[in-house]
């Protein structure tokens, strides 16, 4: 058992909805313990610059339904330089934080490890990204929201494709992942779906749409994760445009909406129990972990692997595609 009396909480790469429960819960479990709560500001940028605000409870009253992140995000170069992190240390103990929460993704654990083992730190980490690739946890906080986002926008786009008999390729996204892409092209019956995960098999997606064709499907909608070895949907609505000219296409990036808006109930339950179990896996003297969802249950997991390690796809989910495309 460790005794802190302050510690603090960042967030850091890209936003997730959901971000603010966990800050809230991180907040409300350090106090409870009689623990003081520092919010660093802008992620590792703030720790560099050394930019805290003492969270009371009241702070985060009003937040658990609100998309983004009130502590700010960013991506710093300054943290990943020797200099930087000697520079956030010298800050941290200024203001008396003894271990840190950081909620973020891969590169926010990346950066938490290296700083850790460097000035013998204790962190522990939540896994906050929609883009849900990380190891080591069912579920990222933020997933779920931005898939409801893909699959209210694709239902949107569908009536408007059958009106026109379009074939539209909507791209999401996912720059090393296809999570989004798989989970959502279920959800919204896609015809196909194109991730980085597999290899693009233009030739299978062409015959299909020979067939499609003569059953005379009144819409076509083509799922792409922005990180496919295509290039993203685009590039791939111009190279089927080649072989179908007679397809009246149509592309729609979804872009940054996916990463706003109010978090769904499933994303503030699972980012209030995180909050908790990492303010909990300090006290409890752990360091260097994230706290992950194994099978509904709070699991414990080294940063050094889930860092080294890659989350698998569920390749099988594009056969069940082919199957309820029949
Ligand atoms: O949060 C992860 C992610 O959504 C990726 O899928 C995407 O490529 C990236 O963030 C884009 O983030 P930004 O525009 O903030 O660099």
């Amino acid at each position: 058992m460790t005794k802190f009396k302050r510690i603090g909480v960042l967030t850091s790469g890209g936003d997730a909805p959901g971000m603010n429960a966990a800050i809230r819960a991180v907040v409300r479990a350090g106090l409870s313990n009689n623990i003081n709560i520092s919010g660093v500001i802008r992620g590792y940028d703030g720790l560099v610059n050394g930019v805290f605000r003492d969270m009371t409870s009241r702070k985060v009253s009003n937040i658990i339904h609100r998309g983004g992140t009130i502590l700010k995000s960013a991506r710093s170069e300054a943290f990943r330089t020797k200099e930087g992190r000697y520079q956030s240390y010298r800050n941290l103990i200024e203001e008396g934080i003894e271990a840190l929460v950081v909620i973020g993704g891969d590169g926010t654990f990346t950066g938490a490890r290296i700083f850790g083992e460097e000035y013998d730190f204790p962190i522990v980490g939540i896994p906050g990204t929609i883009d849900n690739d990380l190891f080591g946890t069912d579920m990222t906080i933020g997933f779920d929201t931005a898939i409801n986002t893909v699959v209210e926008a694709v239902d949107k786009i569908r009536d408007t494709a059958s009106s026109h008999e379009r074939l539209f390729f909507v791209e999401v996204m996912g720059r090393d992942a296809g999570f989004i892409a798989l989970r959502t092209g279920i959800a919204t019956g896609a015809e196909a779906i194109f991730i980085p995960e597999v290899q693009t098999e233009l030739s299978e997606f062409e015959s299909y749409l020979f067939n499609g064709s003569n059953q005379k499907k009144s819409s076509n909608i083509v799922l792409v994760a922005e990180g496919d070895e295509s290039g993203g949907a685009f590039k791939l609505a111009d190279q089927v445009k080649e072989k179908f000219p007679q397809y009246d296409m149509r592309v729609t990036i979804l872009g940054h909406v996916q990463r706003g808006g109010s978090p769904s109930a499933y994303d503030r339950y699972i980012a209030s129990r995180l909050g908790v179990a990492a303010v909990e896996a300090l006290m409890d003297s752990q360091r260097s972990i994230m706290v992950g969802l194994k099978h509904k249950e709070i699991d414990h997991i080294p940063f050094a692997q889930t860092i080294k390690h890659h989350k698998e796809a569920d390749k099988t989910l594009m056969e069940l595609l082919k199957i309820l495309n029949f």
